[in-house]
Protein backbone atom coordinates (compact mmCIF):
# COMPACT_ATOMS: atom_id res chain seq x y z
CA UNK A 1 0.00 0.00 0.00
CA UNK A 2 1.50 3.32 -1.04
CA UNK A 3 1.64 6.11 1.62
CA UNK A 4 2.20 9.53 2.16
CA UNK A 5 5.51 9.64 2.57
CA UNK A 6 6.17 6.86 -0.44
CA UNK A 7 4.10 9.61 -2.64
CA UNK A 8 6.26 12.67 -1.37
CA UNK A 9 9.91 10.68 -2.59
CA UNK A 10 8.32 9.64 -5.77
CA UNK A 11 7.54 13.49 -6.51
CA UNK A 12 10.96 14.62 -5.35
CA UNK A 13 12.31 11.83 -7.58
CA UNK A 14 10.69 13.32 -10.63
CA UNK A 15 11.49 16.98 -9.44
CA UNK A 16 14.92 17.05 -11.31
CA UNK A 17 15.07 19.85 -13.67
CA UNK A 18 17.73 18.94 -16.72
CA UNK A 19 18.40 22.35 -17.03
CA UNK A 20 21.13 22.45 -19.61
CA UNK A 21 19.46 21.31 -22.95
CA UNK A 22 16.31 24.12 -21.96
CA UNK A 23 17.10 27.44 -23.85
CA UNK A 24 14.17 29.31 -22.73
CA UNK A 25 15.88 29.17 -19.15
CA UNK A 26 13.88 32.24 -17.19
CA UNK A 27 10.71 31.23 -18.01
CA UNK A 28 10.71 27.09 -17.67
CA UNK A 29 12.73 28.17 -14.50
CA UNK A 30 9.47 30.05 -13.49
CA UNK A 31 7.62 27.83 -14.32
CA UNK A 32 9.49 24.71 -12.76
CA UNK A 33 9.80 26.47 -9.33
CA UNK A 34 5.88 27.61 -9.87
CA UNK A 35 4.64 24.00 -10.84
CA UNK A 36 6.60 22.37 -7.08
CA UNK A 37 4.76 25.50 -5.10
CA UNK A 38 1.44 24.55 -6.76
CA UNK A 39 2.30 20.45 -6.46
CA UNK A 40 2.71 21.28 -2.43
CA UNK A 41 0.15 23.65 -2.18
CA UNK A 42 -2.71 21.27 -3.73
CA UNK A 43 -2.30 18.73 -0.82
CA UNK A 44 -2.93 21.53 1.17
CA UNK A 45 -5.74 22.67 -0.55
CA UNK A 46 -7.18 19.45 -0.74
CA UNK A 47 -6.74 18.79 3.21
CA UNK A 48 -8.47 22.33 3.99
CA UNK A 49 -11.55 21.16 1.62
CA UNK A 50 -11.96 18.21 3.69
CA UNK A 51 -11.95 20.19 6.65
CA UNK A 52 -14.36 22.41 5.66
CA UNK A 53 -16.46 19.45 4.36
CA UNK A 54 -18.77 18.04 6.65
CA UNK A 55 -19.52 14.84 4.30
CA UNK A 56 -15.96 14.59 3.33
CA UNK A 57 -14.78 14.92 6.97
CA UNK A 58 -17.11 11.68 7.32
CA UNK A 59 -14.85 9.54 4.97
CA UNK A 60 -12.59 6.81 6.10
CA UNK A 61 -8.98 8.02 6.95
CA UNK A 62 -7.71 5.57 3.78
CA UNK A 63 -10.01 7.47 1.78
CA UNK A 64 -8.53 10.40 2.78
CA UNK A 65 -5.07 9.59 2.45
CA UNK A 66 -5.60 8.54 -0.63
CA UNK A 67 -6.96 11.44 -1.65
CA UNK A 68 -3.96 13.33 -0.04
CA UNK A 69 -1.36 11.08 -2.31
CA UNK A 70 -3.75 11.66 -5.40
CA UNK A 71 -3.11 15.57 -4.81
CA UNK A 72 0.92 15.08 -4.39
CA UNK A 73 1.19 13.37 -7.39
CA UNK A 74 -1.37 15.25 -9.12
CA UNK A 75 0.63 16.91 -11.50
CA UNK A 76 3.91 14.84 -11.76
CA UNK A 77 3.88 14.48 -15.25
CA UNK A 78 4.32 18.46 -15.53
CA UNK A 79 7.95 17.85 -14.58
CA UNK A 80 8.55 15.62 -17.62
CA UNK A 81 7.10 17.88 -19.63
CA UNK A 82 9.06 20.87 -18.37
CA UNK A 83 12.62 18.40 -18.98
CA UNK A 84 11.45 17.33 -22.60
CA UNK A 85 9.88 21.00 -23.26
CA UNK A 86 11.48 21.52 -26.57
CA UNK A 87 10.26 17.51 -28.13
CA UNK A 88 7.34 17.47 -26.60
CA UNK A 89 4.22 19.90 -27.62
CA UNK A 90 1.21 20.62 -25.52
CA UNK A 91 -0.97 18.54 -27.51
CA UNK A 92 0.56 15.46 -27.73
CA UNK A 93 1.93 15.77 -24.11
CA UNK A 94 -2.11 16.25 -23.25
CA UNK A 95 -3.22 13.32 -25.68
CA UNK A 96 -0.59 10.75 -24.30
CA UNK A 97 -2.06 10.89 -20.66
CA UNK A 98 1.48 10.87 -19.07
CA UNK A 99 0.21 11.17 -15.78
CA UNK A 100 -0.94 7.54 -16.30
CA UNK A 101 2.19 5.98 -17.63
CA UNK A 102 4.81 7.70 -15.22
CA UNK A 103 2.41 6.59 -12.28
CA UNK A 104 2.18 3.44 -13.99
CA UNK A 105 6.03 2.86 -13.87
CA UNK A 106 6.32 3.88 -9.99
CA UNK A 107 4.53 0.50 -9.47
CA UNK A 108 1.34 2.64 -8.53
CA UNK A 109 -1.84 0.17 -9.36
CA UNK A 110 -4.77 1.92 -7.43
CA UNK A 111 -7.09 2.76 -9.20
CA UNK A 112 -8.54 5.60 -7.00
CA UNK A 113 -5.44 7.17 -7.23
CA UNK A 114 -4.76 6.13 -11.19
CA UNK A 115 -7.82 7.57 -12.26
CA UNK A 116 -8.35 11.04 -10.31
CA UNK A 117 -5.34 11.69 -11.55
CA UNK A 118 -5.61 11.02 -15.30
CA UNK A 119 -9.09 13.33 -14.52
CA UNK A 120 -8.02 15.83 -12.58
CA UNK A 121 -7.74 18.23 -15.18
CA UNK A 122 -9.83 16.73 -18.12
CA UNK A 123 -12.54 19.72 -18.93
CA UNK A 124 -15.56 17.77 -17.98
CA UNK A 125 -15.56 15.38 -15.30
CA UNK A 126 -18.49 12.87 -17.47
CA UNK A 127 -15.32 12.14 -19.08
CA UNK A 128 -14.33 9.55 -16.54
CA UNK A 129 -17.49 7.79 -17.00
CA UNK A 130 -16.35 6.43 -20.30
CA UNK A 131 -13.20 5.29 -19.34
CA UNK A 132 -13.09 1.57 -18.96
CA UNK A 133 -11.24 1.22 -15.76
CA UNK A 134 -13.55 2.65 -14.25
CA UNK A 135 -16.84 1.17 -15.46
CA UNK A 136 -15.52 -2.35 -15.13
CA UNK A 137 -14.63 -1.12 -11.06
CA UNK A 138 -17.12 -2.64 -8.33
CA UNK A 139 -19.55 -0.20 -7.22
CA UNK A 140 -18.12 1.09 -3.92
CA UNK A 141 -14.50 1.79 -5.52
CA UNK A 142 -16.65 3.69 -8.47
CA UNK A 143 -17.88 6.02 -5.43
CA UNK A 144 -14.36 6.66 -4.52
CA UNK A 145 -12.49 6.81 -7.32
CA UNK A 146 -15.38 9.33 -8.32
CA UNK A 147 -15.12 11.69 -4.89
CA UNK A 148 -11.89 11.27 -4.76
CA UNK A 149 -11.28 13.02 -8.65
CA UNK A 150 -14.14 15.60 -7.37
CA UNK A 151 -11.71 16.57 -4.22
CA UNK A 152 -8.57 16.66 -6.77
CA UNK A 153 -9.94 18.64 -9.53
CA UNK A 154 -11.30 20.79 -6.86
CA UNK A 155 -8.02 21.54 -4.91
CA UNK A 156 -5.88 22.08 -8.20
CA UNK A 157 -9.18 24.98 -9.39
CA UNK A 158 -8.63 26.54 -5.55
CA UNK A 159 -5.14 26.13 -5.44
CA UNK A 160 -4.69 28.11 -9.21
CA UNK A 161 -7.71 30.51 -7.81
CA UNK A 162 -5.43 31.15 -5.04
CA UNK A 163 -2.16 32.20 -6.88
CA UNK A 164 -4.01 34.47 -9.08
CA UNK A 165 -5.49 36.34 -6.03
CA UNK A 166 -3.01 36.31 -3.78
CA UNK A 167 0.60 36.50 -5.83
CA UNK A 168 -0.63 37.93 -8.99
CA UNK A 169 1.43 35.40 -10.00
CA UNK A 170 0.51 33.25 -13.07
CA UNK A 171 2.69 31.76 -16.07
CA UNK A 172 0.71 33.44 -18.34
CA UNK A 173 -0.85 36.90 -16.96
CA UNK A 174 0.09 39.81 -17.95
CA UNK A 175 2.64 37.81 -20.66
CA UNK A 176 -0.51 38.76 -23.09
CA UNK A 177 -0.16 41.69 -25.38
CA UNK A 178 -4.10 42.16 -24.93
CA UNK A 179 -6.08 43.21 -21.77
CA UNK A 180 -9.61 43.09 -23.96
CA UNK A 181 -11.37 39.41 -23.65
CA UNK A 182 -12.09 38.09 -26.99
CA UNK A 183 -15.74 37.61 -28.12
CA UNK A 184 -15.84 34.39 -28.01
CA UNK A 185 -14.64 33.86 -24.64
CA UNK A 186 -16.93 36.32 -22.86
CA UNK A 187 -20.59 34.30 -25.15
CA UNK A 188 -18.78 30.95 -23.75
CA UNK A 189 -18.88 32.24 -20.36
CA UNK A 190 -21.79 33.55 -20.47
CA UNK A 191 -23.62 30.77 -21.50
CA UNK A 192 -21.63 28.95 -18.21
CA UNK A 193 -19.04 26.66 -20.30
CA UNK A 194 -15.67 25.91 -19.26
CA UNK A 195 -13.64 26.80 -22.43
CA UNK A 196 -10.14 25.47 -23.37
CA UNK A 197 -6.91 26.89 -22.52
CA UNK A 198 -5.92 27.09 -25.84
CA UNK A 199 -8.57 29.76 -26.24
CA UNK A 200 -7.11 32.38 -24.42
CA UNK A 201 -5.60 35.32 -25.82
CA UNK A 202 -5.59 38.21 -23.77
CA UNK A 203 -5.17 38.62 -20.12
CA UNK A 204 -8.92 39.01 -19.45
CA UNK A 205 -9.69 35.64 -21.23
CA UNK A 206 -7.16 34.27 -18.94
CA UNK A 207 -8.88 35.36 -15.85
CA UNK A 208 -12.44 34.76 -17.64
CA UNK A 209 -10.78 31.17 -17.90
CA UNK A 210 -9.88 30.41 -13.91
CA UNK A 211 -13.26 31.88 -13.36
CA UNK A 212 -14.95 29.70 -16.05
CA UNK A 213 -13.36 26.59 -14.36
CA UNK A 214 -15.79 27.44 -10.98
CA UNK A 215 -18.82 26.22 -12.81
CA UNK A 216 -17.22 22.85 -11.81
CA UNK A 217 -16.45 22.52 -8.04
CA UNK A 218 -17.73 19.62 -6.49
CA UNK A 219 -17.53 20.07 -2.88
CA UNK A 220 -19.23 21.85 -0.49
CA UNK A 221 -15.80 22.44 1.50
CA UNK A 222 -14.65 24.06 -1.69
CA UNK A 223 -17.52 26.35 -2.29
CA UNK A 224 -17.32 27.04 1.26
CA UNK A 225 -13.60 27.83 1.29
CA UNK A 226 -13.70 30.46 -2.18
CA UNK A 227 -16.97 32.40 -0.59
CA UNK A 228 -15.01 32.61 2.96
CA UNK A 229 -12.53 34.53 1.20
CA UNK A 230 -14.41 36.25 -1.59
CA UNK A 231 -11.99 34.83 -4.53
CA UNK A 232 -14.58 35.55 -6.87
CA UNK A 233 -14.86 39.25 -6.14
CA UNK A 234 -11.41 39.83 -6.40
CA UNK A 235 -10.71 38.09 -9.26
CA UNK A 236 -13.71 40.42 -11.25
CA UNK A 237 -12.12 43.61 -9.35
CA UNK A 238 -8.44 42.35 -11.44
CA UNK A 239 -11.21 42.05 -14.57
CA UNK A 240 -12.24 45.79 -14.18
CA UNK A 241 -8.68 47.05 -14.31
CA UNK A 242 -8.02 45.65 -16.92
CA UNK A 243 -11.19 46.22 -18.92
CA UNK A 244 -14.19 48.10 -17.32
CA UNK A 245 -17.27 47.37 -19.34
CA UNK A 246 -20.06 47.41 -16.46
CA UNK A 247 -22.34 45.89 -18.43
CA UNK A 248 -20.73 43.14 -18.79
CA UNK A 249 -19.08 42.83 -15.36
CA UNK A 250 -22.26 42.80 -13.81
CA UNK A 251 -23.50 39.71 -15.90
CA UNK A 252 -20.39 37.96 -15.25
CA UNK A 253 -21.05 38.87 -11.17
CA UNK A 254 -24.71 37.53 -11.61
CA UNK A 255 -23.32 34.41 -13.67
CA UNK A 256 -21.20 33.83 -10.82
CA UNK A 257 -23.55 34.01 -7.86
FE1 LIG B 1 -2.33 21.06 -10.89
Amino acid sequence: MITKEIAINILQKHINLRFNHIQNKKDIFEYFMHKINHSYNVVGAIQRIIFNDKKLNQLSEEIKQIAIISATLHDIARFYQINNWEVLSWSIFEHWNAWYDILKNEWITDNRILLSIKYHNKVDIKWLYNEQDYVNSPHKEKEEIEIITKMVRDADKLENLECLVFNDFTISLNKYSLNKPSEKVIDTFLKQEIFSFKEINSNSDYLLYHLSRLFDINCLGTTSIINSYNFKELVISKLERLWVINEQIEKIRLILN
